[in-house]
């Protein structure tokens, strides 16, 4: 029976949920910061799921409207600042990966700041993927390998990245089918979840559920049976 030690998630449908309220869409990032929360928590309590990957900020979404970017960025700050104790009660360790230079200087003290608060939980890894994109990690990899006299084999650009752990389950929210440019590299042998369920919809027992269809699935990383 298999079982999941990273879960990745592209949490997409924010905006729609909103709108379908008649809210504005930045409502739909404010409850899906909540069901971050909620997931983090079932995670950090299931002994089997080592890392927690959630796309928060990719590298195209500074193309969205200058309002919507600026309430996302306080929204991270902000639930950064008030979730540390709740990171360290649940032992859960904070890792960023992404390009975070783009970002203010004080969003990425907090960032430090919670990385380096939580270093020492060893519990479950929650990380968030900040101006983030594949494209753009496995480019700097390339870079930070590119004077090395060796042959670079995969485990050195394996290590080069910013997420160093294969997926297991990727899961998409929203109803679109396509990985938009998330964790391309670790998920070359991920089994992929589509829901059409939008994220501030998402629940533990449709994660329960996907969990459960994994234990099922016959993984066979390209050898036979
Ligand atoms: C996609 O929904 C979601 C995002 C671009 C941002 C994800 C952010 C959160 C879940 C909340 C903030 C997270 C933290 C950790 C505080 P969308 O806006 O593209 O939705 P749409 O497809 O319906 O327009």
């Amino acid at each position: 029976m298999n079982t999941a030690t990273h879960i990745a998630i592209i949490m997409d449908g924010n905006g729609r949920w909103a709108e379908l309220q008649g809210k504005n869409r930045v409502k739909g990032h404010e409850v899906g910061a909540q069901i971050v929360k909620e997931i983090t928590t079932y995670c950090s309590n299931n002994k089997d799921i080592q890392r927690l990957t959630l796309y928060a900020f990719s590298t195209e979404n500074w193309k969205r409207p200058k309002l919507e970017v600026e309430f996302l960025m306080k929204l991270l700050e902000q639930y950064l600042k008030r979730e540390l104790p709740v990171y360290l009660e649940n032992n859960v360790r904070f890792e960023p990966i992404g390009d975070l230079k783009a970002f203010s200087k004080s969003l990425q003290k907090t960032i430090k700041d919670v990385e380096e608060k939580t270093a020492h939980c060893d519990g479950l890894v929650q990380s968030l993927a900040l101006n983030y994109g594949a494209q753009n990690e496995m480019l700097r990899a390339i870079n930070k390998l590119k004077n090395t006299q060796e042959t670079i084999t995969l485990p050195m650009l394996s290590d080069a990245l910013d997420c160093k752990q294969d997926v297991d389950i990727l899961i998409r929210t929203g109803g679109d089918h396509r990985l938009s440019n998330f964790l391309l590299w670790q998920s070359a042998y991920a089994e992929l979840f589509f829901t059409n369920t939008l994220w501030p919809d998402f629940t533990i027992g449709e994660l329960e559920s996907i969990l459960k269809k994994f234990t099922k699935i016959e993984r066979r990383f390209g050898g036979l049976k």
